[in-house]
């Protein structure tokens, strides 16, 4: 039985739809209640009990690669005047209970490619793949993703989250069709998975929510896909194929809040929705809104 060490982070997107902040700035790196969404995204790894964590980023912009090293001018600056606790804060981000490793992916070429772009590190083993846009409430990091990587440890099948999203917003989202909604234990049947349907095509309302447990073989099927009109290698082809091939591939129900911080309102929203966890931010912003 194989167990799940690595995790992949695709954080190497242009962020068009969050421009111009995202000009010079990774998307990931853009603040939730005062901290990088990346640095949520790394929790959660760490919270499933993933040890090494492989961020894919690019060259071009000012990226959380030196987010997550030491910053001895800073922590100098901080002894200097005392600050313990920020002193304290800025030490555990460059001291995780992960291995944070960068790749680079020196072109736009899709979900597919930044996958396989970490492919070298991942060798004959399996690894699961976090996509920082999803933003789920940080209080589930014990289900989820942590239920997934247990699961594939107890069964070695792969499996993907699963939220459930309104029938006109299917063309945001991957879609898929599952065989039995009554599973004994939470783990639904996938039987096809399709890319941004229109409503009038989607198999159902349960959208591929950006957190995959994958075994190796998976890594076959991507390096078979061709780049679709726009140039892009994409993810949710290599798993149609997957299935196609009668491979078992499980679905599982997200437990907890889910943002988009991809585009500025599902940004926006998640800002709140964080920075409500302080009660004393959340009383005042609602006074304002008020
Ligand atoms: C990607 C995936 C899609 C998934 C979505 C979740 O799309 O291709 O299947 O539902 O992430 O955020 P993207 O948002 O990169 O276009």
């Amino acid at each position: 039985m194989k167990k799940l060490k690595k995790v992949i982070i695709p954080a190497a997107g242009l962020g068009t739809r969050m421009l111009p902040a995202t000009k010079v700035i990774q998307k990931e790196m853009l603040p939730l209640a005062g901290k990088p969404i990346i640095h949520y995204i790394v929790n959660e790894a760490i919270k499933a009990g993933f040890t090494e964590i492989i961020l894919v980023t690019n060259e071009n912009k000012i990226s959380s690669e030196s987010y997550f090293e030491t910053s001895f001018e800073l922590e100098t600056a901080l002894s200097k005047i005392s600050n313990k606790t920020l002193l304290k804060e800025m030490r555990e981000i460059s001291n995780l209970k992960a291995k944070i490793i960068n790749v680079k992916q020196n072109k736009p070429k899709g979900l597919g490619h930044a996958i396989l772009t970490a492919e070298s590190l991942i060798l004959d083993e399996p690894f699961a793949v976090i996509l920082p846009d999803m933003i789920i409430d940080s209080n589930y990091n014990l289900k989820n993703l942590a239920l997934m990587k247990k699961n594939f440890e107890k069964t070695q099948v792969s499996s993907i989250l699963l939220g459930k999203c309104k029938k006109s917003e299917t063309q945001n989202y991957g879609i898929v069709k599952v065989k039995n909604k009554n599973s004994k234990n939470n783990f639904l049947e996938i039987n096809d998975v399709i890319e941004k349907p229109n409503p009038k095509k989607a198999p159902s309302n349960l959208f591929v929510a950006g957190r995959y447990v994958f075994s190796n073989e998976i890594l076959r099927y991507l390096n078979k896909e061709k780049p679709d009109l726009s140039g892009e290698i994409q993810l949710t082809g290599a798993l149609y194929n997957f299935l196609k091939d009668s491979k078992t591939l499980k679905g599982l129900l997200l437990e907890g809040d889910i943002h988009d911080c991809g585009n500025k309102l599902g940004y926006l929203i998640a800002n709140l929705a964080f920075s409500f966890k302080d009660k004393k931010i959340k009383r005042e912003v609602l006074k304002f809104i008020k």
